[in-house]
């Protein structure tokens, strides 16, 4: 089995092998490195060429992928063939290290992202210090971002019904200017002279695939253009060497791609979940199924869509007594929010582990005051970290044993609301920063909602939420909404089943679900609170009102959005008894107005005792 040389670090590899070069009148060979800060490389095919072109190619994704650590590496090939040209990376399809585009819609889709991430990048990621993504990496090795390498088949992106598209060239140089330093490397192949041509003039290495002929064999011709990086001496060694050849049995690519495989498996089952909770079966009942929310999964936070009555609060319920039946109150803390009913959260005011719950659907300003208190403590996280040298929650509370810090999840019902109206590109800016902040400091967002149709769902705020739930949904492009192009599978789905899909809506990676039935919440949580110690407890907060409703745009008191719990405020303990009882007087209040035939008013004090 081919050796696996991981030589970690978060950075791009330097370089990237792509063959080998011979030295015909010695015999002797060294291995083809291609500068990888030039961006790129063009591959021009000659007629009987191909399998030259994509044995170099898929050995310079193979290398890429030996050298950076797991999960840093996507490979995005965009080729409408109808054939399978990379039957060896295919195969890496099932570790999500492999997407393809055969279709031209779901290609320009994909670039269209791409291209957001890597402005998202730019404007929030790097900077003077950390010019790309590989100096951010190397600065932030524990919130490392994912590259991507993509190949595109020129032919066949550059034209549009058969015709060359003068807007996709333009369209390909802008996304050319930036890709690189935003963490994305591209390999252009393309057998049509009038795509090479055009590349040629963009991309500064370029290697001409040749079939074999009677006197040589096939061989691949490198050029650097002249303002090419040449890190390795390559131009002087291409001068000597001239030639390269693949060089490599398909089998040999097999067994690298089969390492691969085997070392993610591996990763998978050393490196747990945060949040791990059964929510469903597979269809035929056998297998359970676990929502999932940490390292292992990839995911950390979660939207959930699906028409009224098809089973989004079940699940949600069924998450949160989960949660309670698994995690202390120091592991996972509860922010519950419902903008339908507004009272649906209510029963969970003796779950343990609920921090805050939110009974006022009217206040659409709550939402965004709590936002602003998690981005606060995101931020908070952040500096006590930096003082103890570590990088994440996981390493935090692997050093700070005695003093935990929790999970704080942050559950919004029916949040279709806070996406329309005034306040919803603040909502989405807040939520933007808290998901891609949030991950490393174990704060999470899931969000439930009856559909995106109308709603002002910033793409950038989906590219941070891996993880899909759709149950049945009636239109097509509510489905792509929410899953991704051609993902069409909530359109067919019996009563309460949904798909689960943790990859981002890759429509080669839906789980079909049958959600489980709801349970007795009181039981259940009376059961909890029976088996729980004391030191594990706690009691949220029930916002019942912040008096008028704050269309987001408008003032409004900037305070957070509740008492400050202890461990975020760092009160002393003893202070905690007096502030339960204001809260549970507070419930209290909040029962008597909810009670049908009682509207009790709601009293001055608000929840600010
Ligand atoms: N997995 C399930 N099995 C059986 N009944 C379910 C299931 N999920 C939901 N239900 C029932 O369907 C109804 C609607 O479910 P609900 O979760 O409120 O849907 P939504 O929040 O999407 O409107 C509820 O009465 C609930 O009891
Ligand atoms: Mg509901």
């Amino acid at each position: 089995m081919h050796e696996q040389r991981v030589t970690g670090g978060t950075g791009f590899p330097e370089t990237v092998e792509v063959g080998t070069l011979g030295h015909a009148p010695t015999g002797l060979w060294l291995p083809a490195k291609v500068p990888t800060a030039a961006g790129g490389l063009l591959l021009a095919i000659s007629v009987g060429g191909e399998d030259l072109a994509v044995g170099l190619m898929e050995r310079a994704a193979l290398s890429l992928a030996e050298h950076l650590p797991l999960g840093l590496l996507n490979i995005l090939v965009i080729d409408y063939s109808v054939h399978n040209r990379f039957k060896v990376l295919s195969s890496l399809r099932t570790q999500g290290l492999y997407r393809i585009a055969y279709k031209d819609a779901e290609a320009r889709a994909l670039l269209e992202e791409l291209m957001d991430a890597a402005r998202e990048r730019h404007h929030h990621l790097l900077n003077d210090r950390c010019p790309t993504l590989t100096d951010y990496n190397r600065a932030h090795p524990d919130y490392a971002q994912p590259f991507t390498l993509v190949l595109l088949n020129l032919d066949d992106y550059l034209k549009r019904a058969d015709r060359y598209d003068s807007s996709r060239e333009g369209h390909l140089r802008d996304f050319l200017t930036a890709h690189f330093a935003a963490g994305i490397y591209l390999i252009a192949y393309g057998q049509d002279l009038a795509s090479v041509d055009w590349a040629a003039g963009l991309l500064k290495v370029t290697m001409q695939a040749a079939p074999e002929t009677p006197d040589t064999p096939p061989a691949a011709t490198l050029l650097l253009a002249d303002t090419a990086p040449d890190l390795t001496g390559l131009r002087a060694i291409i001068a000597d060497y001239g030639l390269v050849h693949a060089c490599q049995s398909s089998d040999s690519a097999r067994e690298r791609a089969a390492a691969l495989i085997a070392r993610h498996a591996e990763a998978e089952s050393a490196e747990a979940d945060a949040v791990c909770v059964t929510i469903g079966k597979t269809p035929d009942g056998r297998e359970p199924i676990d929502f999932a929310l940490g390292r292992r999964s990839g995911c950390y936070h979660a939207l959930i869509v699906g028409a009224s009555g098809s089973g989004k609060t079940t699940l949600l319920n069924n998450l949160i007594l989960g949660i309670g039946e698994q995690y202390g109150a120091d592991q996972i803390r509860l922010y519950l929010m419902d903008y339908k009913a507004g009272v649906e959260f209510n029963a969970f005011a003796e779950h343990p582990n609920c921090e805050q719950i939110y009974l006022d659907n009217t206040d659409t300003g709550a939402a965004e005051r709590l936002l602003e208190h998690f981005a606060q403590e995101i931020t908070r996280r952040g500096e006590r970290f930096r003082d103890q040298g570590v990088n994440d929650l996981d390493a935090w509370n692997k050093r700070q044993s005695a003093d935990p810090l929790p999970r704080l999840i942050l559950i919004i019902d029916e949040v279709q609301r806070l996406f329309s109206g005034p306040g919803a590109y603040r909502f989405n800016a807040l939520l933007k920063d808290i998901t891609r902040r949030g991950r490393a400091f174990g704060l999470h967002i899931i969000l439930s909602t009856q559909t995106l149709m109308g709603a002002e769902l910033d793409r950038e705020l989906l590219t941070q939420i891996n993880l899909r739930i759709a149950f049945r949904l009636t239109s097509e492009a509510d489905a792509e909404r929410v899953l991704g192009f051609g993902n069409h599978a909530p359109l067919k789905l019996p009563n309460y089943h949904f798909v689960y899909n943790s990859h981002a809506g890759d429509r080669d990676k839906n789980i079909q679900v049958r959600g489980a039935a709801p349970r007795s919440i009181p039981e259940v949580i009376a059961k909890i609170n029976a088996d729980r110690p004391d030191s594990q407890k706690i009691k949220p907060t029930i916002i019942a009102s912040q008096g008028a409703s704050h269309p987001g745009g408008e003032a409004r008191d900037p305070g957070p959005a509740g008492p400050v719990p202890d461990w975020l405020a760092w009160a002393p303990v003893q202070d905690r008894q007096t502030e339960q009882e204001q809260q549970r007087r507070l419930l209290e209040q909040a029962r008597n107005r909810l009670a049908p035939g009682h509207a009790a008013p709601v009293p001055d004090q608000g929840t600010d005792p």
